[in-house]
């Protein structure tokens, strides 16, 4: 009896080691996982308002979709390294379009190739049949993209495939018919974004089909019938069409559809751009309002930038900011590339002309510090923070930012021109491509005397919205160490708003 009692004493002190060493473990696990957050998004150069993944590649923004009070952003990423690679959708969440939150991969490559970009949209109606027990599927709509095909020379090599989600988007299954929609001999056959065009209860996809847009239609999402195709004799042609948007905006009670469609090369200031169309669509053709070219972001780092779907009325549009001319190489280490600010869309008219305005979407307030008014010699910039002040549309002004390096980032506008400028040619790090110190400038729409400005500043980046996000320009640089200095020419005070980093 005395033995068994022991034996038991023993067996008892064996497990209490066991669960205090599993503990320990435990501890030290989530203690480094947490030293890791820490240091993963504080690295040099690491935004601190705009989303990146913790490590790795990231392009285009892919599948944005809202639903149940969550922004779902899954975005092209290749998990095994800091260039472009074999494409998986990586995914983050966030409830107010600032605080993210990266979620395992959504989908990885197949037989069919690999995962580029597309959308998601919440199938209400289950049009698709894959909704089960009343639960509402999310259908993803992506190209994918078959290196084999490619190298053996053929042209059909990107073709349209969907998967569904009936965990409100946070796993995924890829439809066992794949692909959805083949291939007619198109070699850039891709980037569906779908919307559901109530008026005639189907559908339609607008797909990037090298030089110009070809619209589908479907019922279900799975059987798509071509309905027309625009664009090869207008815009921008300066390379290949890419990751399309067609949706509805209202501007003075009337409805206009805009047709946004990215390009590269050929944007504005070199390399990719995102150029738009303001016109009609009527559930088969769009038809443009004239004939004008106009891009959405002037600036040289915003690409792919598309729209959230399943937001009602308001439309909030994210970019890639960076550009293909240099976005394998620019200097940071651990992660390659970052998302713009979220931007709420709104068609202003400016001199006659009806113009597509983005402005950082209201959110961006929740992260606001107390805001303050500065002057030039100022000397204790933050890390990120929004600088707003007023300036003349007759004279010159501009902001310098500067570092104890002697690097500078200036910020202007040039009022012999008209136009808004941001030079980043001593910025710090820019020997990495050629293009890459080359001046940016965007054209001035407003006539109004006073111009409103609002730049938006990260670790990395800024991001410049004037006269109401009429012009728009986004830039990086990669600066030795903070630029804390600031120097105004013809400007006396500006008023900074310091903003909380979202990681
Ligand atoms: C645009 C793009 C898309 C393509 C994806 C591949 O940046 O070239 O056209 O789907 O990137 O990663």
């Amino acid at each position: 009896m005395e033995k068994a009692t022991n034996n038991c004493k023993k067996v008892m002190k064996n497990k209490l080691k066991i669960l205090t060493l599993t503990l320990s473990i435990l501890f030290v696990k989530i203690a480094s996982a947490q030293t890791n957050e820490a240091t993963i998004y504080h690295e040099q150069f690491r935004p601190q308002l705009h989303f990146s993944p913790k490590e790795h590649w990231v392009n285009d923004p892919n599948g944005m979709v809202y639903f149940k009070g969550i922004y779902h952003l899954f975005f092209q990423y290749y998990p095994k390294g800091t260039t472009w690679g074999p494409m998986h959708w990586g995914h983050a969440i966030s409830k107010d379009l600032m605080h993210w939150q990266e979620l395992p991969i959504a989908l990885y490559p197949d037989s069919l190739g690999y995962i580029f970009s597309g959308s998601a949209v919440v199938d209400s109606n289950n049009t698709s049949g894959f909704g089960k027990n009343g639960k509402i599927p999310l259908i993803a709509i992506f190209t994918q993209h078959d290196p084999k095909g490619e190298q053996a020379g053929k042209d059909n090599f990107q073709n349209e495939s969907i998967a569904y989600s009936l965990d409100d988007g946070y796993t995924w299954t890829k439809y066992a018919n794949n692909p959805v929609l083949m291939n007619p001999g198109i070699r850039d056959f891709r980037d569906p974004k779908v919307m559901w065009y109530a008026q005639e209860k189907k559908w339609v996809m607008t797909l990037a089909t090298k030089d110009h847009i070809t619209f589908y239609s479907s019922p279900n999402l799975k059987d798509w019938m071509k309905e027309s195709e625009f664009g090869k004799e207008l815009g921008a042609h300066g390379g290949v069409w890419e990751c399309p948007d067609l949706f509805p905006l209202k501007f003075n009670n009337k409805t206009y559809w805009v047709l946004i469609v990215n390009l590269n090369p050929g944007g504005p200031n070199g390399g990719s751009g995102t150029q738009y169309f303001v016109g009609n669509f009527n559930g088969h053709t769009f038809t443009p309002a004239d004939n004008e070219l106009r891009w959405l972001d002037y600036g040289p780092d915003e690409y792919a930038g598309v729209t959230w779907g399943n937001t009602g009325n308001r439309k909030i549009f994210l970019g890639w900011m960076s550009n293909w001319e240099y976005a394998g190489v620019v200097p940071t280490e651990k992660w390659r590339n970052a998302m713009t600010i979220p931007r709420e869309l709104a068609l202003k008219q400016v001199a006659g002309r009806l113009l597509l305005a983005s402005q950082p979407v209201n959110q961006l307030g929740s992260i606001a510090k107390k805001a303050e008014d500065i002057s030039s010699g100022y000397s204790n910039l933050p890390n990120q923070y929004i600088l707003k002040f007023k300036a003349l549309k007759t004279s010159n002004c501009a902001i310098e930012l500067l570092n104890k390096a002697g690097e500078k980032l200036v910020i202007g506008y040039d009022s012999k021109n008209g136009k808004f400028y941001i030079d980043r040619s001593k910025s710090g790090t820019v020997n990495f491509n050629p293009e890459f110190a080359k001046i940016s400038y965007a054209p001035r729409f407003s006539g109004n005397q006073v111009i409103d400005l609002t730049l938006v500043i990260d670790a990395s980046s800024v991001e410049l919205f004037a006269d109401k996000g009429t012009t728009v320009m986004t830039s990086v640089f990669f600066p030795s160490q903070l630029f804390n200095q600031i120097y105004l020419q013809s400007l006396k005070q500006i008023q900074i708003v310091p903003l909380k980093s979202i990681w």
